[in-house]
């Protein structure tokens, strides 16, 4: 069985992946005995997460899969984008919110869209996934699940927040979701 190493800290995202992915034997980077954290410093998704996984791929040589994620809102040229961990400052959610609603306060086009790119890395081959869904920014933030910008997103289609949802949900609709699948359609052919 094909082993792929998964580069993030995030055991959330760990614990979403890996029950999704039969075909490979999917690695922590605890497991591969490294404890790094690869800085995002490019200015696309797509950039940011091959960073990461070429630079895990180099330090062990397992074929490596990465993502990055954000925000990305019509009206403020679509910003937060790849800053969206940090858009305030901080990484605090909330903070990161306020900042995002105060910039949002006298706008009327309210849309925005959510993105997440999975990377897969070795050394014949580089692959990515993106998956993208498309919503609006509320006023105010509503409902208390999920992380980040979920309380003042409402995905196209429905009358709730991405806070409002279930993990479950929002899984099946989300970016990340939808990355995710495209990603376990490729390790099918292994
Ligand atoms: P990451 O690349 O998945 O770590 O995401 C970077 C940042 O984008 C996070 O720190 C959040 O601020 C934001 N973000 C990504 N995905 C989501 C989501 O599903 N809900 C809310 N915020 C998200």
């Amino acid at each position: 069985m094909l082993k792929v190493v998964l580069a993030t800290n995030n055991l959330h995202k760990i614990e979403e992946i890996k029950p999704l992915l039969s075909k490979i034997e999917l690695l922590t980077l605890k497991e591969v005995g490294l404890d790094v954290d690869i800085p995002e410093t490019a200015e696309t998704f797509v950039q940011n997460a091959l960073l990461k996984a070429k630079s895990i791929f180099n330090l062990c040589g397992i074929p490596c899969i990465a993502d990055d994620s954000g925000l990305e809102i019509t009206a403020l040229n679509n910003r937060p984008g790849v800053h969206s961990a940090y858009y305030s400052g901080s990484r605090d959610n909330q903070k990161n919110i306020e900042k995002v609603l105060q910039e949002m306060q006298n706008e009327t086009n309210r849309k925005a869209r959510f993105k997440t790119v999975m990377v897969y890395y070795d050394e014949n081959s580089f692959r990515y996934f993106e998956g993208i869904t498309y919503g609006i920014i509320t006023k105010e933030p509503i409902g208390e699940q999920g992380f980040g910008y979920d309380p003042i997103f409402i995905p196209d289609g429905y009358d709730k927040t991405y806070a409002q949802m279930t993990l479950d949900e929002k899984n099946k609709i989300s970016h990340r979701g939808k990355a995710i699948k495209k990603l376990v359609e490729f390790f099918e052919q292994f």
